[in-house]
């Protein structure tokens, strides 16, 4: 799997450095071109000699002082995958804010590759909030952290930021690649976000859906290889390689999925659709001295039933449930009732679940019956879970003449 594979490792400057020429040393040993990228910092632990002769190229530093004019983009475009072992603070914090001051970050800032990124520092410094936001921030992007441990760290103090041990690196960078391109040549349809439906021209029924879930499915989708549309009622940063579609009521939100799902593979509904919408928008403001006015409302289109109902043969069908009760026999009755593959629910009474949050906590049900619980973890986690099994799914349905390929 590591064969052939070409991996930019980048080292900074963190006592751990030396450990990033025995994670050089595994990654050459599987087969793979590693190629050296150090900060100034980090030649300040390890000499550039060391990695050079041990890495699969010499040691690279500087975005001016080389035989290529243009290194980061080269380096960026071409990896495989980008590895930094250790991650300081300062890189983390330069990589979450887009900083591009040296080398290495100019190299994180332009790739489309899988990043891996192995933090090391003391433990006050790892649990700082503002460390712990950018690193919120890079998991949010799909950036894939392989959590400092426990253990005795420079100085002799102990506690949580060791660099992660060579060989537990070395597995996260093995597992990022395999997950690979296992969406390719498929386009999934994301729905993120609540509709807001217009009561007059400045009022809303709104609800707390941020988005955050859709998004996250959108970017996980795109990196594993799909063409991704994402129809969303939010102002949340695109990634990269996602094409928005904005909308803002159920309607308009109808109007784009039916318009997308013929040629759709995968169509993952996870916006917070309103139930209901005012029958009767007011044309101008609603004023005060007209008194208290007396909304009614009428439902709207359930879209996710509508796909349900015309869904071709082959597409993969994802909706949401969020519950407060109940949530197996409320998320499978829905399954049914919509005609679903796959549904996933989630407590969003529950702690740190749901709208709003950076992290949910979910229960995923096939339609066979089948129920997977994902514990608390960020929604990018949550994405990649939902994926794995839409894939399975797929690949479950191909199999000629099986049950799955004839229920509909
Ligand atoms: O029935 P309930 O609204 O709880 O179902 C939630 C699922 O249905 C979500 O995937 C949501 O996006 C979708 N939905 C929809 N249209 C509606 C209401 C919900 O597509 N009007």
């Amino acid at each position: 799997m590591l064969a052939g594979k070409r991996i930019v490792l980048g080292v900074t400057g963190g006592i751990a450095a030396y450990k990033a020429v025995e994670v050089s040393r595994r990654l050459v040993d599987a087969g793979a071109h590693v190629v050296p990228v150090m900060t100034a910092g980090a030649e300040h632990f390890i000499g550039r000699t060391t990695l050079s002769a041990l890495a699969s190229e010499p040691v690279q530093t500087s975005l001016w002082d080389e035989a290529s004019p243009i290194p980061h983009t080269l380096l960026g475009q071409t990896a495989d995958l980008i590895v930094v072992a250790p991650a300081t603070a300062r890189l983390l914090a330069a990589y979450a804010a887009g900083l591009s001051t040296d080398l290495l970050t100019n190299v994180l800032l332009a790739t489309r590759a899988p990043v891996v990124v192995c933090p090391a520092m003391h433990t006050e410094m790892w649990e700082h909030p503002a460390v712990q936001a950018n690193v919120a921030t890079l998991r949010s992007r799909g950036v894939h952290i392989v959590e400092p441990e426990e253990g005795r760290l420079a100085g002799g103090d102990v506690g949580a930021g060791r660099l992660a041990a060579p060989e537990r690196i070395v597995a996260a960078i093995e597992a990022v690649l395999s997950a690979g391109d296992d969406l390719a040549g498929l386009h999934v349809v994301v729905s993120a976000g609540g509709t807001r439906e217009p009561i007059d021209a400045v009022r809303v029924i709104a609800n707390r859906s941020s988005g955050k879930q859709g998004y996250a499915v959108a970017a996980e989708a795109a990196a594993r290889g799909a063409r991704v549309t994402l129809v969303s009622t939010v102002d949340l940063p695109v990634p990269g390689g996602v094409v928005v579609r904005t909308v803002e009521t159920a309607a308009q939100m109808q109007a784009a999925l039916t318009e997308l799902a013929p040629s759709a593979d995968v169509i993952v509904m996870a916006a917070a659709v309103a139930d209901f919408r005012p029958v009767v928008v007011a044309a101008g403001k609603l004023k005060k001295d007209q008194g208290i006015p007396q909304i009614v409302l009428e439902p709207t289109p359930d879209i996710l039933a509508g796909l349900g109902a015309s869904k071709p043969a082959g597409q993969v069908l994802v909706g949401f449930a969020a519950e407060t009760s109940d949530l197996l026999a409320n998320a499978e009755s829905k399954l049914q009732r919509k005609n679903l593959d796959l549904i996933v629910a989630n407590d969003v009474a529950a702690p740190g679940v749901g709208f709003q949050h950076d992290t949910n906590a979910v229960t995923l049900v096939q339609r066979g019956g089948e129920v997977d619980t994902i514990a608390l973890t960020d929604k990018r986690s949550i994405a990649r879970a939902i994926l794995t099994i839409v894939v399975g799914i797929r690949a479950a349905s191909t199999i000629p003449n099986s049950k799955r390929s004839l229920t509909k």
